[in-house]
């Protein structure tokens, strides 16, 4: 069982700015949820229940979001809203059950997952970046469902002209669902990559991989790369990429965020009538 997860929130979010030059980039919501709420009700509904942060400077909003207002609190209990109060009840993880471990340099998404390593023992772990947004069923459930050990990934196919923005794998055995990873490169140019299969940023990490973090040198955008430390387990243990089977979108990305913003809205039955028709008359 997988009880731990790991998000790092570290980054700077410059692709959103000035939106985000004080407000964390994992807080920017999609509908009325912050992108971090998202991640970790995913990680929640796979059966998780200790939430590792790992952040940066300007941060501390991330903390507040998971922790009592009892300003807050106290108006809506005067106030009589009860639907509001539990749903900000609901959100409050039992004591002790999220911590915040801070990566001092942004050093990249390898770095910012060695540095959990303390909060982690020998036992394999789940990781989730909220700028990978996925509708419909949990996908980290879905991995964890699928899991027999070893390294796994979220993978789905990309177009041939993007594999600049993913790490890409080299694919073994696929039954459509299951793709044993036989190599992984980070962000590889169209022309050198091995395949249009991306890494989508869930992952189900066996302990060893911090240790080869620990050993881990700076490379594509001078960054430590969880990408290297996973293809160099290749050939020691079990290694999937696993196709789920929600909808992802990148909310890293402004269009991507706005894809985002409109699919969840039309998922949601109160808005979606005066959305869509709002669409509709837009296109009409
Ligand atoms: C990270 C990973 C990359 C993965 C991507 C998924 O890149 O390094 O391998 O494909 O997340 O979103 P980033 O988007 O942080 O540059």
């Amino acid at each position: 069982m997988i009880k731990k997860a790991i998000f790092p929130v570290g980054g700077l979010g410059t692709r959103f700015l000035p939106a985000t030059k004080a407000l964390p980039k994992e807080m920017l919501p999609v509908v009325d949820k912050p992108l971090i709420q998202y991640a970790v009700e995913e990680a929640a509904a796979a059966g998780i229940d200790e939430f590792i942060f790992v952040t940066g400077r300007n941060k501390s909003a991330i903390e507040d979001h998971f922790d009592h207002s009892f300003e807050l609190e106290k108006t809506l209990i005067t106030k009589g809203k009860a639907d509001a109060l539990a749903m900000v009840h609901d959100m409050i993880h039992k004591p002790g059950s999220v911590s915040y471990v801070r990566q001092q340099d942004p050093a990249g998404l390898g770095h910012a997952v060695w540095c959990a390593r303390n909060m982690v023992h020998d036992e394999p772990v789940a990781i989730l970046l909220a700028d990978d947004l996925i509708l419909g069923q949990s996908c980290i459930a879905e991995m964890v469902a699928h899991y027999r050990g070893g390294n796994m990934v979220a993978a789905m196919n990309v177009p041939t002209d993007q594999t600049q923005s993913y790490g890409i794998i080299t694919p073994g055995k696929d039954d459509g669902k299951l793709v044993e990873v036989k190599g992984l490169v980070e962000k590889p140019e169209p022309k050198d990559a091995p395949s249009t299969i991306a890494v989508v940023g869930r992952y189900i990490i066996e302990p060893t991989v911090f240790q080869t973090l620990s050993n881990s040198e700076r490379s594509v955008g001078d960054e430590i790369q969880l990408t290297d430390a996973l293809a160099q387990q290749i050939g020691k243990s079990e290694f999937y990429g696993f196709r789920f089977s929600g909808e992802r979108f990148d909310c890293g990305s402004k269009v991507g965020f706005l894809q985002a913003n409109i699919a969840f809205g039309m998922a949601n039955e109160t808005l979606a009538p005066e959305l869509m028709s709002w669409i509709r008359g837009r296109l009409s």
